[in-house]
Order: structure tokens, then C-alpha cells, then sequence
């Protein structure tokens, strides 16, 4: 197998096991699933996440949502969400002082600005291009505190960098949440919760016993914590294709995600789909809003005994399922 700019950075930049010592400890800020973390010791490795599909999918390692010290150095996977990538490298460098901090990144997700943007505060010890992308490296200096994660405000709601809909609420959730069911039940799930405004607006309109918020971002999830003070909401971090309900559901309620890494939609959306499935009572109701053009239909059909659009506009469509056929998964 050809080998990956990761492990070709991390060759050049002497962070290889046979440069390691016994105590010395390398975090990986933001891996995804797929970051090939092959050339790195597990023993030493530390991942630094705040997503759960990452912490089950690197099982087995030392994960964490925050990083752990002493470390002698750290790499930054670069995300798409330039906030959240700028205040990776800050996480980094302040849990590494003086040690080597390693960031890696593709074109598309903006590694080449953030490279402009670290080489005008750092010297920038060297640097390798391949795969459409860069991953360069630097001693650690106390010159990015301003990049620290700022929370932000939307309609009264706390967000942060990187989270969905940091910026303004989505106009297919906004559809959504005009479109609630008026008797929704006992118990209601929002399965990828975000920051809570689906679960926020269906406890302030109805008669729900338990909101159940299910969200693999830690960071999305710690402000719903603080935009969803309800008594009746649950907040459960985990991946929500896997997760195991502690009741079954009258209704499910989702904007399903539209990608997480390289895992596009409709993929994963159709695996929240047969989650939906999964977790409702026989005669619960799946209601979701997904943009217009994303085929749902024939994942809910085989999912479920009645599918019908309930509403909609140009953009987005409400997709109500009842009758769960809760043997596939
Ligand atoms: C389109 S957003 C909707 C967020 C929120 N419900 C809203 O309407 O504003 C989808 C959410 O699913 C989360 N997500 C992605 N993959 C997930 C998974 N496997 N398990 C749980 N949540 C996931 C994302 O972090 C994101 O917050």
C-alpha cells in the first residue's frame, strides 16, 4: 500500500516508534475513522475527539475528548470548519508547550491557509505535499491563544466552531420544527440532537415525558447541556446507528447528517433511517426533514409500512414513517 502523507510526514518530522522513547506520549487532535495512524505506536498514541464514531472506531487506544499531558508532540487533522481547525492547533499547542506540533490536511477541508496563516506566526520547520493535500510542522509557541474555541450565539442558543449549524439556524430543522407532530407522545427521540434545537422546540410545544438528545459530537452535545435545561431532556453521547435505547420510542425526530468524514450522504442517513427503526415502538412515527433532492424514500420504504411527505417547500421535505419493521437493521 502506498504510503499515506500522514506516515510520510510523520517519518520526516522523527516521530516514528524507533525515535520515541518509552514515556514520550504523541495526541492525534481530530482524527477521522479513516486517518491512517499506522506509522504511530499504539502504546503511545494518544486520540484527542470529541466524536464518538471515533472513539469507537479507534476502540482499544487511549481516547479522550480533551488531551492528557506530558506530551511531546501532537497532530492536528485538519477539519473542514476553518474555527474548528484554528482552534485545534491552538488545543495542540497549548497541551504541548515546546513540543512538536505536526498538522495535516487536505486542499479541499483548507490545510493551504491555515499553513499561511500558522508559517506568519511560527517558523514553520518543514513541510510535505502529497494527495491533494500538505501536512506541515512546528515547535509549539504560545502564539495562538486568540485561536481558542469561542462560543457563539444563534437565536439565544449557545453553538461552537465546528458544530452543525454554528452560524444560523437550518432552514430544513427551522422547517422541521414548524412542522412538529401536536401529540408527539411519552417518549421522543432526536437522534443527531446537534445543540439541541429540534429537542428544545418539541419540549416547548408539547406533552413529552422524556426528550431523548442522541449526538455523536461532544462539543454539540455540552451545548445542548446548556441550550436544553429541561428536566425532561436525556442527553446520550454516542453514534446513534448503534446506540441501544433505554425505551422504545412513540416518535423519533431527525435532520439526519449529511456526512461525517468521508462517509457521504446518502449513506448515513439511511443508517439513521434503519436506527429510527430500530429504537421506535411498533406503532411510534418517524418524522424527518432531509433536502429535496436526497432519496430517503426508498430506505424508509423498506424500513417501514407508510411513508408520506407531510409537508415541505422548495428546498426540503417532511417525511412522515409509521409501522417500523424493526427486524432490519
Ligand atoms: C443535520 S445535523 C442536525 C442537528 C440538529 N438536530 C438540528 O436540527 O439543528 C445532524 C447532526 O447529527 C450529528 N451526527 C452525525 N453523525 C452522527 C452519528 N453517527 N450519531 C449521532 N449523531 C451524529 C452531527 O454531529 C449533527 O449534529
Amino acid at each position: 500500500m502506498a504510503q499515506s502523507r500522514l506516515s510520510l510526514a510523520l517519518a520526516e518530522a522523527g516521530l516514528l516508534a524507533d525515535h520515541l522513547s518509552a514515556e514520550d506520549r504523541v495526541a492525534v487532535f481530530g482524527p477521522t475513522p479513516e486517518t491512517d495512524l499506522s506509522a504511530l505506536p499504539p502504546a503511545r498514541l494518544q486520540i484527542v475527539s470529541r466524536d464518538a464514531v471515533v472513539h469507537d472506531a479507534f476502540a482499544g487506544l487511549d481516547c479522550r475528548t480533551g488531551a492528557e499531558g506530558p506530551l511531546m508532540a501532537a497532530v492536528v487533522v485538519v477539519p473542514r470548519a476553518k474555527a474548528e481547525a484554528r482552534a485545534l492547533v491552538a488545543e495542540a499547542v497549548a497541551a504541548c508547550p515546546g513540543g512538536l506540533i505536526l498538522v495535516d490536511g487536505q486542499k479541499t477541508d483548507g490545510v493551504e491557509p491555515l499553513f499561511k496563516a500558522c508559517r506568519a506566526r511560527v517558523e514553520v520547520s518543514s513541510h510535505v505535499t502529497k494527495a491533494h493535500g500538505r501536512a506541515f510542522w512546528f515547535r509549539a509557541a504560545p502564539m495562538f491563544d486568540d485561536w481558542q474555541a469561542q462560543p457563539g450565539m444563534v437565536d439565544g442558543f449557545r453553538t461552537l466552531p465546528g458544530v452543525f449549524s454554528a452560524d444560523g439556524i437550518d432552514p430544513g430543522s427551522a422547517l422541521l420544527a414548524r412542522n412538529l407532530p401536536a401529540k408527539p407522545g411519552r417518549h421522543v427521540a432526536d437522534l443527531g440532537a446537534g445543540w439541541g434545537f429540534l429537542s428544545a422546540r418539541a419540549l416547548a410545544a408539547a406533552r413529552i415525558e422524556e426528550m431523548h438528545l442522541v449526538e455523536s459530537n461532544a462539543a454539540a452535545l455540552d451545548c445542548a447541556r446548556v441550550n436544553v435545561t429541561d428536566p425532561r431532556a436525556r442527553f446520550h453521547w454516542a453514534d446513534a446507528t448503534q446506540w441501544e435505547p433505554p425505551v422504545l420510542f412513540d416518535t423519533v425526530l431527525m435532520n439526519p447528517p449529511f456526512h461525517q468524514g468521508r462517509r457521504g450522504a446518502p449513506d448515513l442517513g439511511i443508517a439513521f433511517i434503519a436506527a429510527a427503526a430500530r429504537v421506535l415502538r411498533p406503532g411510534g412515527q418517524l418524522v424527518l426533514v432531509a433536502n429535496r433532492h436526497l432519496p430517503y424514500e426508498a430506505a424508509l420504504q423498506a424500513r417501514f409500512g407508510k411513508v408520506d411527505e407531510t409537508a415541505g417547500d422548495g428546498g426540503f421535505k417532511i417525511l412522515t414513517a409509521q409501522r417500523p419493521k424493526r427486524g432490519r437493521r
